[in-house]
């Protein structure tokens, strides 16, 4: 195990225009706590610093479609993520804002430090402007075809698609986001961070100096990026959503969120040295400091290109060591939308599943998106926590410490002579923290959550070979045996769990009782310490760790995503254009009466139709409808109908038809009657 370091662990901030789903605990925030914890346990010095970025185009373009104020929109959602982290373990050392008057100051003189360096390029360029909204055009505001992989909605900063960071006049037929209007240009000051002028620095340091320990996929980007050739980026905006711009000629301009944004994590780091009474330079600026920052795969060019080149420009800061970006994680084959509610939201899983965060940090964990995107099943998700969480891990301990409770009082036994199992398993015991350790520092948490897991097998394999529930009926002095190194795994399990699950390890710890000085383990003491719960201890009653999941609660998490599934088609299904316009003699033409439908039977040898004989009023008669796929005939007798009665009669397969059953189709294509009332039936359906 390597020596202790400090280190500045950043996780992207999230933007503050919704809540936080299962897409961003997996790429960014479980694997950044279980890193930290891990460098924590071992000794080093840590500060885990995160934020939500409140400023950006999305913010604006919220708040103005629910009529309130940008300060509205973060002030709520602030409020929302914070909790979700709290709720699910993310140990922060520090949750700040990037409206926060700290922030403000910080990235103001960052950009002033800039400026008066001589550090940007200001230039009057034409930009893109809507004249009917009277706003220039960037980032969210305008759509357009991606010039490089020509994605049509590609935004003004970036194509989402193939990760392409643009400019906005970039972009090909661009249309304003605001009106639908193709802007026009207009000319605007601005200030350029000349990302060419630091190609050759990005060139030694990250293409020479990090090839073998980025990620593949980080460094693949990197480098694509860099061999496409840098050029100026704007780092102002015209909007009045984000901090001023703090320079001559700046009025009503601000910094591009952007360049904001990532100096949040600087602020953050002053705001918690400055409540803990701390310095907080060294945590930036000390090359002796490990800086690490977890993010998302669409903000690769970002960590790795534009802020390295901004702290490289100021000169006083460390530069990233490592970038370990995630791939994205999809939900039942689609990808994650907040707009198409194709999501686990943090707050509603909580409500649904209370107390059960360490089963989706695991889940996630197990699945995380390190190398590719990877899917998140709740079938899935229902087998882990059974097969895994239960049957091995609880199993486990639980069999553990109701044998300890039953056949010694909660006491720790006195251990005999060890065979060669047993030594054995204490050996692999004690290689645990080792294993564990080499994959978190390589970032590979699915393989270290993996053996974590291993180590519960080898218990519950351990206590099942050794059947101390036999044995006890003739030799005790084996079975005290056999208990000893069973605990002493628990405990070691209690300790190695805490990155990945950080609430069944407490659970866990105050079952054994290990919580105080005395007895509690660091990482690096199951490896060096002889005895891991000693001879004579107390341990508490069990408490079961995790309960199993059952079918019909999965279910009702199909059925949910499944409803939002539907909600999207009908709202995406395109509603049929207008015909032409008729007269009003043309509509009395038309005689549509009231009707009820008296008999129904199937047309034979048909699928679709039904033979219906219908009281109009008028009269009794027969009406032949298309509607047999949609309803039985016990189904419509007795349904009150509107009817087109003068419709000219038609013979369908022998049958005279002598009017029409007025109907509608749902987006699924389900065929229902007249009546609008019918949840089912959404504006612009036709009456056919
Ligand atoms: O992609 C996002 O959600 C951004 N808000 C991430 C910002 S990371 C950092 F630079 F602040
Ligand atoms: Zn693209």
């Amino acid at each position: 195990m390597s020596t202790p370091k400090r280190y500045t662990i950043t996780t992207a901030l999230p933007y503050t225009n919704g809540p936080i789903h299962i897409g961003h605990l997996a790429g960014v925030y479980v694997p950044a706590d279980i890193y930290a914890r891990y460098l924590r346990l071992t000794g080093n010095d840590v500060v885990l610093i995160g934020g939500s970025d409140e400023h950006g185009v999305p913010i604006t373009i919220k708040a103005k479609n629910e009529g309130v104020t940008p300060q509205d929109i973060v002030d709520k959602y602030h409020a929302i993520i914070k909790k979700s982290f709290e709720d699910f373990g993310i140990s922060f050392d520090n949750y700040s804002r990037t409206s926060a008057p700290i922030h403000h100051k910080t990235a103001s003189e960052f950009f002033k430090t800039l400026n008066e360096k001589g550090e940007f390029i200001e230039e009057t360029t034409e930009q893109l402007f809507d004249a009917e909204a009277n706003q220039f055009l960037a980032d969210r505001f305008v759509t357009g075809t991606c010039p490089k992989c020509g994605n049509e909605e590609a935004y003004g900063d970036q194509c989402e698609k193939c990760g392409t960071s643009l400019n906005a006049t970039d972009l090909i037929n661009p249309k304003s986001t605001l009106t639908g209007n193709t802007p026009t240009l207009k000319e605007t000051k601005h200030w350029f961070l000349p990302l060419n002028k630091h190609e050759d620095f990005l060139k030694e340091w990250i293409l020479e100096g990090h090839k073998k320990d980025w990620k593949p996929n980080v460094y693949g980007q990197v480098k694509s990026w860099i061999d496409d050739g840098l050029r100026p980026r704007a780092v102002t905006r015209d909007l009045d959503w984000g901090i001023p711009v703090p320079a001559e000629g700046g009025e009503g301009k601000v910094l591009y969120v952007w360049f904001d944004a990532p100096i949040g994590y600087i602020s953050s780091t002053i705001e918690w040295a400055e409540r803990e009474g701390k310095d907080w330079k060294p945590y930036w600026k000390d090359e002796d400091t490990k800086l690490i920052h977890f993010i998302g795969k669409d903000n690769i060019v970002f960590h790795c290109i534009i802020f390295p080149s901004m702290l490289k420009a100021e000169g006083s800061y460390i530069l990233p060591e490592n970038v370990p970006a995630n791939e994205f994680l999809n939900l039942e084959g689609n990808k994650l939308s907040t707009s198409k509610n194709w999501a686990v939201w943090l707050p509603e899983y909580l409500e649904e599943f209370p107390d059960q965060q360490d089963v989706l940090r695991y889940v996630l964990t197990a699945n995380a998106p390190e190398t590719k995107d990877n899917d998140f099943t709740w079938k899935d998700f229902q087998a882990r926590n059974n097969n895994e969480l239960v049957a091995i891990f609880g199993n486990f301990i639980n069999r553990v410490v109701v044998l300890t409770n039953k056949y010694y009082n909660g006491v720790v036994p006195e251990p005999n002579e060890f065979n060669d199992v047993d030594l054995e398993t204490l050996a692999a015991v004690k290689a645990y923290p080792n294993v564990i350790a080499s994959s978190i520092e390589r970032y590979r948490f699915r393989e270290a959550g993996q053996e974590l897991m291993n180590l519960a097998r080898l218990g519950n394999k351990y206590l099942a070979d050794a059947e101390p529930w036999k044995v006890i009926k003739e030799d005790e002095a084996r079975t005290k045996t056999i208990m000893y190194v069973a605990l002493q795994i628990a405990s070691a399990l209690a300790t190695l769990s805490e990155p990945f699950l950080p609430f069944t390890s407490a659970k866990l710890k105050g079952i054994l009782n290990v919580t105080s000085n005395a007895v509690e383990m660091s990482w690096n003491d199951i490896t060096e310490k002889e005895v891991l719960l000693p001879a004579g201890h107390q341990i508490g009653k069990a408490e079961l760790l995790f309960s199993k999941i059952e079918d019909k609660t999965i279910q009702e998490q199909l059925d949910k995503l499944e409803a939002s599934k539907k909600a999207n088609e009908a709202a995406n299904k395109a509603v049929e254009p207008q015909k032409d316009t008729i007269t009003f003699e043309d509509f009395t033409k038309l005689d549509i009466r009231v009707g009820t439908i008296l008999e129904a039977e199937k047309m034979p040898k048909t699928k679709k139709l039904l033979v219906l004989k219908v009281d109009t009023g008028i009269d009794t008669r027969t009406i032949v409808s298309g509607i047999a796929e949609s309803f039985t005939p016990e189904e419509v007798v007795g349904k009150k109908v509107t009817v087109l009665v003068n419709l000219a009669p038609r013979k369908l397969r022998g049958v005279e038809s002598q009017g029409m059953i007025l109907m509608t189709e749902t987006p699924e294509g389900k065929l229902v009657f007249v009546n609008p009332d019918d949840q089912e039936v959404s504006n612009g359906l036709q009456i056919s």
